[in-house]
């Protein structure tokens, strides 16, 4: 039985309220997803960047190891044309002089596509039906949702504010994540300018709770089980915790990664485009500094990703910060390096002692 449960945890046989970001590039790596899931939350794989054979793959070892549910979640926005090589030069430029300081072969012009193709993702995610699957970074067209939803998938999105939140549950989505500013990770704006969708998650989930009528998933800048509670009191079905996951030994976070989170002191996280093309929120490094600083120019998302990913590669081999994507929420300096189930236990018994102590003011 479990101890703490909403309607929604329920309908997904889960032990408590809890989703595991999924987080693509690598934090959300399949030992990552198997541990939460088995511990009773809910794992979830980014597979953004991930190729359909990858992507079936990777479910199935998951499966293998957990009669666990798990979600999938990929990038939905549209992907650029092909970028011609002469308009890629500024973009290139700006990064050359950090790929010759950490000894790399000047930067070449990046070839489309620039990420795998989606049909053939949302084929590969029909094929293995996970749990849940979620959208970021836009939307699905209602027959698409109606299609999964037939297949048993419990279908969700990402909404940064009201009016995404009531598009996403006109085209049928089962849930809205309501991700606040506060959160790690690229923001899901997709319908707004994402410099003016930057609510932060207390607001954000008491408006979206108000604006619809199908389950709210909370996200953003939660890393305990007192923020776990909080969103429960807020009308929230669930919450979704990407940064906290990320010091786990499971996550395939870059170990630089992981210890620049343990060592965060303060909230040092900005936002920035320069890494992908699309604004995300991370920990502040001289890359992101100084790239936003002099507005450095770059190409359209995912381009930019190219343009950028043999920098924090080697940046990341090296075990230095200055030139790796490390995404953060706000409240990052609360990270702790605990392996996944010992986290989703201490979350359990945080967030029931956290709604203790507050019924006790009665
Ligand atoms: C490293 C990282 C990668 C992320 N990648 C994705 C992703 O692939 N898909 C997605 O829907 N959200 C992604 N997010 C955003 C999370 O879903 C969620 O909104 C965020 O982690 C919540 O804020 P928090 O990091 O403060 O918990 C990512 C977040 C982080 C930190």
């Amino acid at each position: 039985m479990p101890r703490l449960a909403t309607a929604f945890s329920e309908a997904l046989g889960l032990r408590l309220p809890l989703i595991q970001a999924p987080m693509a590039g690598g934090p959300s790596s399949p030992e990552l997803v198997a541990a939460v899931s088995a511990a009773g939350a809910l794992g979830s794989f980014g597979f953004a960047y991930t190729q359909p054979e990858e992507i079936k793959k990777q479910s199935a070892w998951v499966r293998g190891r957990t009669g666990g549910s798990f979600g999938i979640n990929l990038f939905v926005s549209a992907q650029p044309d092909a970028i011609e090589v002469a308009a890629q030069r500024g973009a290139l430029e700006a990064v050359a002089g950090y790929y010759h300081e950490l000894g790399l072969p000047a930067p070449e012009p990046v070839r489309a596509p620039y990420a795998p193709d989606l049909a053939a993702q949302l084929a590969a995610v029909e094929e293995i039906r996970p749990r849940v699957f979620t959208v970021h970074l836009g939307a699905l067209p209602a027959e698409r949702v109606k299609a999964l939803r037939a297949l048993g998938i419990v279908v969700g999105g990402s909404a940064t504010c009201v009016a995404e939140a009531q598009a996403l549950e006109a085209l049928g989505f089962d849930f809205i994540i309501a991700q606040g500013g506060e959160a790690g990770g690229h923001r899901g704006t997709h319908l707004r300018d994402p410099g003016d969708a930057l609510t932060g998650t207390l607001a954000l989930v008491r408006l979206v709770v108000h604006a619809v009528r199908v389950p709210v998933v909370a996200a953003g800048g939660i890393m305990d089980g007192a923020g776990i509670a909080a969103v429960l009191a807020l009308g929230a079905q669930a919450a979704q915790l990407g940064t906290a996951f990320i010091p786990c030994p499971e996550s395939g976070a870059p170990q630089v990664h992981k210890d620049s989170l343990l060592a965060a002191r303060e909230d040092d996280t900005r936002i920035t485009e320069k890494f992908s093309g699309k604004p995300a929120r991370g920990l502040a490094n001289r890359f992101m500094k100084e790239m936003n600083a002099r507005n450095a120019p770059q190409l359209a998302f995912p381009a930019q990703n190219s343009v950028t990913g043999k920098l924090r590669q080697a940046s990341a081999k090296a075990g230095k910060p200055d030139f790796v994507a490390m995404w953060a929420g706000q409240a990052a300096p609360l990270s702790r390096a605990l392996r996944a189930a010992e986290l989703v236990a201490r979350l359990e018994d945080e967030t029931i002692a956290a709604i203790r102590e507050v019924a006790a003011l009665i």
